[in-house]
């Protein structure tokens, strides 16, 4: 377990913050908040407390507090200091070294790691104020988050909208990196993500996967020692840190960046292949035309995983993923046999599984099934690398 001073300034994201306090908690950290006074116009100190269950605390003139040197102790006390939603304004003053409220005076007091997770309108984080104190910040060693891109609150479109909650805790976790190297000297190959495989130039066969779950696999096995080669179908996800990524679009790519990444000492096969291909891709737009028959012929893409598991370098350990809406567990049972797998991680995406943050799996192996509880998509990264690192 460990300790997060979590920072709240004030910008519309600070309803996120809530949000993280409860995966940071549920990743098993403990969280104490310091809510700024631009933070209380958005989230109330309650709020904040209630999803910690731990005091808030919101100035740096409560005479019991400072009586113990309160604001040194808190950022003392901490193993990181996430900044959470950081503003343009709070980001300024971090730059310059202000310590006019408790917020900025721990963030110059501390002497732990800091994070910060940026949010506001894209013309406030594209001013070239904003970059040249985000420089300064990396100069100074704080771990500024990449803001994402797309819809902001204030109409506009691009980037400065805070990331997923997720990818923040994946980072958080990232930073409080464990030092149990417990995967050193270990090759292992994740696949993630859709493939698309194109009709046209225009359209191509896709599903909705949105690449979380393997991602989080490859940052949990690589923050453990291993060589991690990352085979990612088409993602909008960063690669995690000391990953090897290899983007491809197609099963047929998949397929063969896998087979270039051997040897390996296990294989997770995370990525939800499409089963099927056009058989004859159309090099122009296809027209609907009046009387047209239905234009698509389509061929079985190859097996990834089943193919993988009759290799030569077959590796060690060969885990697949089996995604499904009915009778869960039969399914998964079968598929291990069917694909040659040693382990069938098995969920069901009836719900919000799919592109969601939370998943609930059944880890099937020759043993028999674990089923685990419905948890964040990092969380059961970092479980599934644990029985990894067991295994190998
Ligand atoms: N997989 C693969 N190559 C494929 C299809 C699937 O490597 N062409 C892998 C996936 O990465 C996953 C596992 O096989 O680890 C299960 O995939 P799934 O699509 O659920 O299984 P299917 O064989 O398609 O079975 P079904 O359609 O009956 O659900």
């Amino acid at each position: 377990m460990s300790r997060i001073l979590l920072i709240v300034g004030g910008g519309i994201a600070a309803y996120k913050a809530c949000e993280l306090i409860r995966g940071l908690r549920a990743a098993g950290h403990e969280v104490r908040c310091v809510l700024t006074d631009g933070g209380a116009h958005f989230v109330t100190a309650m709020t904040l407390a209630a999803l910690s269950e731990n005091k808030v605390h919101t100035t740096l003139w409560d005479l019991k507090d400072e009586a113990e040197m309160g604001h040194i102790r808190l950022s003392r006390e901490a193993d990181l200091v996430v900044v959470c939603p950081a503003t343009a304004d709070l980001i300024a003053r971090m730059a310059g070294g202000l310590a006019n409220d408790l917020a900025t005076t721990l963030l110059l007091a501390t002497d732990k790691p800091v994070l910060i997770a940026p949010a506001m309108n894209v013309r406030m984080w594209l001013h070239p104020a904003t970059q040249r104190n985000v420089a300064q910040l990396r100069g100074d060693g704080v771990v500024v988050m990449e803001p994402d891109k797309g819809a902001m609150a204030c109409g506009e479109f691009g980037p400065g909208r805070l990331p997923d909650v997720s990818t923040i805790v994946a980072r958080i976790t990232s930073a409080l990196a464990p030092a149990v190297r417990s995967l050193e000297g270990r090759h292992i190959v994740v696949t993630a993500g859709p493939t698309h495989e194109p009709i046209d130039p225009v359209r191509y066969i896709a599903n909705r996967s949105s690449g979380k779950q393997g991602f989080a696999i490859a940052a949990a096995l690589a923050r453990r020692g291993a060589r991690v080669t990352l085979v990612a179908g088409p993602v909008d996800l960063p690669t995690p840190p000391n990953v090897i990524r290899q983007d491809v679009q197609t099963a047929e790519e998949m397929s063969k960046a896998v087979a270039d990444a051997l040897p390996a000492d296990a294989a997770v096969m995370v990525a939800a292949v499409a089963d099927w291909r056009v058989e004859d891709i159309a090099p122009q737009k296809l027209k609907k035309g009046e009387d047209a028959p239905a234009p698509l012929r389509l061929a079985r893409n190859v097996d990834i995983l089943a193919t993988l598991a009759h290799d030569p370098h077959r590796p060690r350990l060969l885990i697949g993923f089996a995604a499904e809406t009915e009778r869960v567990l039969d399914h998964a049972q079968a598929k291990r046999q069917r694909k040659g797998a040693d382990w069938i991680v098995a969920n069901d995406v009836s719900g919000d599984v799919m592109g969601g943050d939370a998943n609930a799996v059944h880890l099937v192996t020759a043993e028999g099934v674990e089923s685990w509880e419905r948890l964040p998509k990092t969380a059961v990264a970092e479980r599934l690398a644990d029985r990894i690192a067991d295994a190998l």
